[in-house]
């Protein structure tokens, strides 16, 4: 049984696929702009961003796990959906 400390350590776990298919569609910038947004925003502490193996849905790709919620058809045009994504969860549930 975790405790409540394990839990506030508890890190919130980006995926970022890696496979053959998602890296072509640029993974590796994607994941460069969110370590950026990532430390510009001071999440560190908050945010674990990881590399993946391919997700399954390579079509889709770049494919992003987030929040065990799947976000497909990513690249450097609208990562903007993911910015919002992580500041909807971490910095704009300060201001409420
Ligand atoms: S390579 Fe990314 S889903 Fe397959």
């Amino acid at each position: 049984m975790e405790s409540e400390k394990d839990l506030k350590n508890e890190k919130f776990v980006v995926s970022i696929c890696f496979g053959s298919s998602c890296h072509l569609k640029g993974s590796y910038s994607i994941a460069e702009r969110l370590k950026e947004f990532i430390e510009k925003n001071k999440l560190e502490n908050s945010v674990e961003l990881k590399g993946s193996l391919c997700l399954g849905m390579c079509v889709n790709g770049v494919n992003i796990l987030i929040d065990d919620k799947l976000l497909s058809n990513i690249n450097c045009e609208n990562i903007e959906v993911v910015y919002e994504y992580l500041r909807n969860k971490f910095i704009n549930e300060g201001d409420k």
